[in-house]
């Protein structure tokens, strides 16, 4: 009787099969086979591998396109190099785990390679278009004998590695470099933590996310897809650009989304050794400053390659300078060195005592900014960008650099005006659209969705349509005043409600930028962000146009005797759950990671059900300006909810916020502002009074006393204990925003939180004194403080 087991099993295997067979498989085992007008399709359907011809030719080849949802693009070629010329070609996997492409009198066409050999392979197409060859009880791709994705063609996949190898033979700091045959196309410059110095463009997207990984084993960049049903590619087109194409729909197809070569500057090298690109002013090419062209009349005559040479030599024992660049691509780093521990005078140094050190700058330039990266001989391949992130300084002998003398070239400045000029040509085109768009649809007057390819559908008002919604921006219609401009009511032709904030003149940034991050932030959408409707850029005007709120803003509740009351408790939880909800999208989901910067309860809005939405998201970043990410000089935000360490030293993070959030909870719970509370007898603040309570395990006496009949004791303790984990005066001691949201909602234990930053008046009063010393400007309200903190 036991026999019969294994029978029953076999059989139901085959009948497996069987059943396989008669759907696509995605896959072929050891001597099975891949004839002509067959095709194994992956798992889910978007990928299929085949043999197919190209159009205009009858030359067969073995490849894998896309089944959906653009079915015949194709992403990858075995025997792109050999060709077939007949349909009789065949497709194997040997034994040892092999495949072998063989044409019909058995000669080998293609085959992969591989390092070990298989005891039961299979060849399977993955939904992520990887065909890999590996054991066939073994899930672990990491195990894989040969994948296609090592052997890319021309198109870059989500999920693919572009790079890998790095067991080859490589000098200095890793950087992309496109080649055509063995000459150089271009470069990408190095990674800076955030992206490539070359490619700017390389931003948060919503259709992608992108790295860079580079440690003992491997180095490559990588991106994958945020949204499977939106494919993504990038692809190496015919004249040795790269383009990144995205799927919209059936009729409008793949569309070109970026390119990573955007002008001639692009171009590797073509202003020679020590040669500086701008492709804004004429000729493109310029020296370095300090440097001077080595054969001048060809320079004049538009022949660059020779470049630049020194005016002046460098006297390396007797003491070189350097000169800094802001804004430019770093060169070539094939004549590199770096080291990822070394601080920036650690670095500074290490090149000062080398003499055919050139040049050094920081690896990355997320946080404070760290690692060496310097140049040997000559500079190679730079060029202006528009974009201020990562410091570079050029080796000079000291009679060449001036006390205050900055490498940025004079022609920056004719850039922004060319830039600009540019622009606002297209803007005017654009807005000529807008006009042609109303007449032929009858729409509302100048509100339309006016999307140049480039554009992600801004939607772009007419300042006409704005000037009248407002009356004219009247002082009736102002609601307030903010650290960005002033805030409007307005009402359109149609009824609708509206908000415009019109930024003041000292916030505007260039017009560019300020579209870009606009077109970002009208797409972060969450239940508990104010919704932006769209913005307005004419004459001088740079406006943003809000969903209008009629309940105001939290302060006018929660500090007030009579409105507060109809703040119940309930309502109060609601309110924080909802703006942490906010934060954490802002902080993580969004893609873009912005930092609020200015939360506080003037920014949290209330709709008609007393829901929270944060506003002026977004705009922190947004006119932060040039500085990088982590540490800047002009600070924005409120007294009271600023974090010590943004106050005294102008370092954020995510933290910051959270240090805001933890206030503004203290805030919800006792009614009473941060900002210019005094404990009659003890000098603290409301940060330092809470957690004193707190230590005394005395809650009650924080509790607004306009909640006494409706709080949940539980839900109350745990707020405020989770506010002062929050306002915690070590950043690093602080929760995430995601950690806060789990904290608030579940009864797990909390830890005990240490003092508060700010803990007495006289911390907090340092603080603002410490800020006086530097230049400090109130806005008019004397409620956002800008100042700018020496370096
Ligand atoms: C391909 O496989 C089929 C059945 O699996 C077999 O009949 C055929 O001979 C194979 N062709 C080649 C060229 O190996
Ligand atoms: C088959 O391939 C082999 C090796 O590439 C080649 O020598 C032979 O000519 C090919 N036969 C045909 C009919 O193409
Ligand atoms: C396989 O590897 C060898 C040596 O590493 C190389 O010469 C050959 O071109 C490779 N073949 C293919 C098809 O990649
Ligand atoms: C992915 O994109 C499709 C089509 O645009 C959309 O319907 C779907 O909601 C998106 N899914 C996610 C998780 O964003
Ligand atoms: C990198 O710099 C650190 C700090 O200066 C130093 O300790 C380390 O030895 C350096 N590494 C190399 C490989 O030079
Ligand atoms: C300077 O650095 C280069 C490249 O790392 C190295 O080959 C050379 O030996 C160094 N020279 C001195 C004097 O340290």
């Amino acid at each position: 009787m036991e026999s019969c087991f294994p029978i029953l099993l076999c059989g139901l295997c085959f009948m497996s099969l069987v059943l396989q067979i008669s759907y696509a498989l995605d896959s072929i085992s050891a001597g099975q086979n891949i004839t002509d007008g067959q095709t194994i399709v992956s798992a889910g359907g978007n990928f299929e591998l085949g043999f197919f011809s190209p159009s205009n030719s009858k030359n067969r080849y073995v490849g894998i396109s896309y089944k959906k949802p653009s079915a015949g693009r194709v992403v990858w070629v075995a025997n792109r190099e050999n060709p077939l010329k007949d349909s009789l070609g065949v497709l194997k996997l040997t034994p040892e785990g092999v495949l072998i492409l063989l044409n019909h009198t058995d000669g080998v066409i293609w085959s992969s390679n591989v390092s070990r050999l298989a005891q039961n392979p299979i060849a399977q197409l993955l939904d992520s278009a990887n065909f890999v060859v590996k054991e066939g009880n073994d899930n672990d791709l990491g195990d894989a004998i040969w994948q296609s994705f090592d052997h890319p063609c021309n198109s870059l996949l989500g999920g693919m590695k572009l790079g890998k190898d790095r067991a080859k033979a490589w000098t200095g700091y890793p950087q992309l470099i496109l080649m055509h045959r063995s000459v150089v196309r271009s470069s990408s410059g190095p990674w800076n933590g955030i992206r490539f110095s070359g490619i700017p463009q390389l931003r948060p997207n919503p259709v992608y996310r992108f790295g860079f990984v580079f440690n003992q084993n491997e180095i490559y960049y990588y991106f994958n897809l945020l949204n499977s049903s939106i494919p993504s590619m990038l692809v190496l087109s015919e004249n040795g650009i790269a383009q990144r194409f995205t799927w919209v729909d059936r009729t409008k197809g793949w569309i070109l989304y970026s390119s990573a070569q955007t002008d001639d500057c692009d171009t590797y090298a073509l202003c020679g050794r020590n040669g500086n690109c701008n492709i804004a002013s004429s000729p493109k090419c310029m020296c370095l400053t300090g440097f001077v062209p080595k054969y001048t009349s060809d320079w004049e005559f538009g022949d660059w390659t020779n470049g630049c040479v020194r005016r002046t030599k460098l006297d390396c024992q007797g003491g070189d300078k350097f000169l800094k660049y802001t804004q430019v691509k770093l060169p070539d780093t094939r004549q590199s060195w770096f080291n990822e521990s070394m601080n920036l005078q650690e670095c500074e140094q290490t090149c000062l005592r080398n003499c055919s050190c050139v040049a050094y700058s920081n690896l990355d330039i997320r946080g404070q900014g760290s690692g060496c990266l310097l140049w040997f001989g000559y500079l190679m391949d730079i060029r202006q960008v528009n974009e201020n992130v990562q410091e570079f300084y050029v080796r000079m002998a000291a009679s060449e650099v001036g006390s205050s003398f900055s490498g940025n070239p004079g022609a920056r400045k004719s850039t922004g005006i060319i830039v600009g000029t540019v622009l606002s040509a297209v803007l005017l085109l654009g807005i000529a659209a807008v006009f042609t768009k109303y007449r032929r649809d009858g729409q509302i007057f100048g509100f339309s969705h006016q999307s140049r390819s480039e554009d992600l559908d801004l939607p772009m008002f007419d300042l006409t349509t704005l000037v009248n919604a407002t009356s004219n921006f009247s002082e009736d219609n102002k609601l307030g005043q903010g650290g960005f401009g002033a805030v409007y009511k307005g009402v359109l032709k149609n009824g609708q409600e509206i908000a415009v904030k019109r930024l003041s003149e000292n916030s505007r940034q260039g017009q560019v930028e300020f579209r870009n991050e606009i077109a970002y932030i009208v797409k972060l959408q969450h239940r508990n962000l104010i919704k932006i409707l769209g913005c307005c850029i004419q004459a001088d005007e740079m406006m943003l146009i809000y969903e209008f709120l009629p309940n105001r803003s939290l302060d006018c509740f929660i500090f007030d005797q009579e409105k507060g009351v109809s703040l119940d408790w309930p309502r109060r939880f609601t309110i924080i759950n909802g703006v942490a909800l906010g934060l954490l999208y802002l902080h993580r989901d969004s893609r873009l990671r912005i930092i609020h910067r200015d939360l506080k309860a003037e920014n949290i809005l209330l709709d008609n059900e007393m829901n929270p939405k944060i506003s002026d998201f977004g705009l922190a970043r947004s006119f932060g300006g040039n500085e990088s990410e982590a540490n800047t000089k002009r600070v924005v935000g409120t007294f009271g909810y600023m974090s010590p360490e943004y106050a005294i030293n102008g370092f954020y993070s995510v933290k910051s916020d959270v240090f805001s959030f933890g206030v503004l909870v203290l805030e919800i719970v006792s009614g009473k502002r941060n900002r210019g509370f005094n404990h009659p007898d003890k000098r603290l603040s409301l940060l330092g009074y809470a957690w004193t309570l707190s230590r005394d395990k005395k809650f009650m006496e924080l509790i607004d006393p306009l909640i006494a009949s409706t709080f949940n004791p539980v839900e109350v303790l745990r707020s405020i204990h989770v506010a002062l984990l929050c306002v915690q005066n070590n950043p690093h001691d602080r929760p995430e925003m995601s950690s806060v949201v789990m904290m608030l909602s579940s009864e797990s234990t909390l830890p005990q939180p240490k003092q508060p930053g700010f803990f007495d008046e006289t911390s907090a009063s340092d603080a603002s004194s410490s800020s006086d010393s530097r230049h400090k400007k109130y806005s008019a309200n004397e409620i956002t403080i800008s100042h700018l903190l020496p370096r």
